[in-house]
């Protein structure tokens, strides 16, 4: 049975799919059997009839994957919002357990599954009291937070690992992604070192910003060499 690790962000769009999809490349490159999964999808797109999870079409194209866009996200829908009310307006139910069964199918077969989420921790998946934190409960897989590198992160990264902490879910460590060495100003320089001593919680690699790597358009550049050298990944296996 593989080891989980469940991707949340501070927020959307902070690049959990990028550091997703480039850690699973990296586990790959080293030799290891891993996933990555997206549970639900809001904001789907659609191809040749089809919805389809932007994210896990990256995942396949960062990793080669031999799994279906279905397989590594059983749930996506259209509209762009948080899931249960993306579900509701869709006509449907999330169904937690459905979803740990689709984790469970990967895990089996894996060393490794990463498990993104939509969105943050308090991202509600059914009516208003399911969340993303709750999934990650359910499937009983430890923490690994990515933030932004600017000006109030501090304030939502903290407010995530401590959120986490008091949920009962571990934090194995924090990722800062999109880092711009050349025009970081001093907020991004000091805070991955506040945040680490404010929260205990290793910082364990700044991702910096890679202009070839789109989500949107599915290119991973040299993504997965940049998280080799950069992230200390060996901390979460
Ligand atoms: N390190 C990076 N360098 C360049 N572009 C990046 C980087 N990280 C993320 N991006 C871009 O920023 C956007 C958001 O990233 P991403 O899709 O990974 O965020 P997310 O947290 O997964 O969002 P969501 O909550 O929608 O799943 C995408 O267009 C992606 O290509
Ligand atoms: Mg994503």
């Amino acid at each position: 049975m593989a080891k989980g690790i469940f991707v949340t962000g501070t927020d959307t769009g902070v690049g959990k799919t990028v550091v997703t999809g480039g850690l699973a490349g990296v586990l790959r490159k080293n030799g290891f059997k891993a996933a990555a999964f997206k549970p639900v999808q809001s904001g789907g797109i659609e191809r040749e009839g089809e919805l389809l999870s932007e994210d896990a079409q990256f995942y396949r194209v960062a990793t080669g994957l031999p799994y279906s866009i279905r397989e590594l996200n059983p749930c996506c829908f259209k509209p762009p919002l948080s899931p249960n009310v993306a579900a509701r307006v869709s006509g449907q139910v999330i169904d937690p357990l459905a979803l740990a069964e689709a984790y469970y199918r990967l895990a089996a077969e894996n060393d490794f599954v990463l498990v993104e989420g939509a969105g943050g921790l308090c991202v509600p998946l059914v009516d208003y009291h399911f969340t993303m934190a709750d999934l990650a409960r359910l499937l009983n897989t430890p923490l690994l937070v990515v933030a932004r590198p600017g000006l109030g992160t501090i304030n939502h990264t903290v407010l995530t690992v401590k959120y986490a902490q008091q949920s009962g879910i571990k934090v194995k460590g924090i990722i800062i992604n999109g880092y711009r060495e050349d025009q970081a100003t001093m907020a991004e320089r000091t805070n991955p070192e506040v945040i680490e001593g404010m929260t205990g919680i290793p910082i364990l690699g700044i991702v910096p910003y890679l202009p070839e790597v789109s989500v949107e358009s599915g290119r991973t550049g040299n993504l997965v060499e940049v998280i080799d050298e950069k992230v200390d990944w060996r901390v979460l296996i």
